[in-house]
């Protein structure tokens, strides 16, 4: 029989992280002590008064289709975020509400790339970009950043990559999988590259913008140029800030129009809105108090203190401090030289990816699940996720330790 799925799916691969994930709860539900730092996800409840306010929104009937584009409240209430926390002024017809940020970036690929057009992509990067670029036929253009610029794009790197079918650029601070982020400075120096290009959309995904720590301030490009306003798309959601991943509820912010009614269309024929009384439970995390925000952030700084200063003191690991999200991505190509792991590459020749390797090796004989750098497009790396107990962190970080130290000998 002829092979029966569509040719298109062929350039694509299986999300890493949700594979991991998935294996690490496969191997403790057979009884295995597994630690997992795969998780992409807060470790927190959704706050209370979020799923009250959708659990009321249940009850007044809020259980219908709504607006293709979301519900004009929440909406207002995304325009007035914007608005006082940053000075960004946004109408309602230059949002869409979607079915998380994933759903709002895939719109978006989908709505601006032609075919052969290059999306540049900072790397490390999150794992979806390069697929869904690839899934809109466009190429992506991978620039890698390394451990000694912090894992972030500099203003020359970004000028060499541009060439006359550059249509977009993504950025991402702070960062899923390296948790950098962009002072002032590094955006407004990417923002002067990028105020020449006049063709180049710009588009940011601010996902983690209020997970930001040792009070840095946020900005994106649409803050730092003015002049590039017009030409930025934000991409943004409620997973993270509120820890309602679960609620998929995301959406996209632009000036020019003609996107967002361009995602809105394509929405409108697959998915339609977004969960209807989700979208109320959105409303109440944007205007009712942010404390539950400064408390997940307290306990996110702990464990990153934590686990950093652990991995400083691994054998062949260099660390960057994360500045924001909740992501650490040590760099091993030291340790990836030692004896140890030569031998260890050497008994699995058939596995030519050092991250991958590594993770197997941790998984299987230490009980630890990391997720592989490669994944992210950088395969001297490794992402740990600290959206776990400290308990946890310490006992992982004992296995690491051992592994390390048994690999360096
Ligand atoms: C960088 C980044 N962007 C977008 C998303 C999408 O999040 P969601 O679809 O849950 O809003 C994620 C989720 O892991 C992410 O890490």
């Amino acid at each position: 029989m002829n092979k029966i799925t569509a040719d298109r799916l062929n350039k694509i691969e299986p999300s890493p992280t949700l594979a991991i994930t998935a294996l690490a709860a496969q191997l403790k539900a057979e009884g295995k002590d597994i630690i997992g730092f795969g998780a992409g996800e807060p470790d927190f409840d959704t706050p209370e008064h979020i799923k009250d306010a959708a659990k009321k929104a249940l009850d007044e009937g809020f259980t219908k289709y709504c607006d293709v584009s979301g519900l004009p409240d929440l909406k207002t209430a995304i325009c007035d975020w914007y608005k006082n926390e940053y000075n960004l002024l946004f109408q309602k017809d230059q949002i869409i509400v979607s079915t998380g940020g994933k759903q709002a970036l895939y719109n978006l690929f989908l709505s601006i790339i032609n075919i052969g057009e290059e999306v540049i992509i900072p790397a490390p990067y999150w794992v979806s970009y390069k697929d869904m670029v690839m899934l809109a036929e466009g190429n992506p253009v991978i620039v890698q950043t390394t451990f000694t610029d912090g894992y972030k794009l500099t203003a020359d790197a970004l000028e060499k990559a541009i060439t006359s079918k550059t249509k977009a650029i993504i950025l991402n601070s702070p960062s899923n999988p390296t948790g950098a982020v962009y002072s002032q400075d590094e955006m407004q120096r990417l923002a002067a590259v990028l105020e020449k290009h006049e063709n180049i959309l710009i588009i940011t995904d601010d996902i983690y913008d209020r997970l930001l720590y040792d009070d840095q301030k946020f900005f994106n490009i649409p803050m730092v140029s003015e002049k590039l306003r017009e030409r930025s798309i934000i991409v943004n959601g409620f997973s993270k800030t509120y820890s309602m991943t679960g609620w998929r509820l995301g959406y996209a912010l632009s000036e020019r129009t003609e996107i967002i009614k361009a995602m809105a269309k394509l929405q409108g024929q697959s998915t339609s809105n977004a969960t209807t009384f989700a979208q109320k439970g959105a409303i109440d995390a944007l205007t009712s108090s942010q404390s539950c925000v400064e408390e997940m952030k307290r306990a996110f700084v702990e464990r990153r203190d934590f686990i950093v200063d652990s991995l400083s003191k691994c054998p062949g690991i260099n660390v960057v401090k994360p500045g924001g999200a909740f992501y650490v991505f040590p760099d091993f190509e030291e340790l990836s030289k030692s004896d140890g792991f030569l031998k260890l590459k050497k008994e699995n020749a058939e596995e030519t990816s050092h991250s991958k390797l590594l993770t197997k090796l941790l998984l299987e004989k230490y009980l630890v699940a990391i997720v592989p750098g490669i994944a992210f497009g950088y395969d001297n790396g490794f992402r740990m996720s600290y959206a776990s107990s400290l308990d946890n962190i310490k006992k992982g970080m004992e296995r690491i330790h051992e592994c390390f130290n048994n690999l360096y000998k």
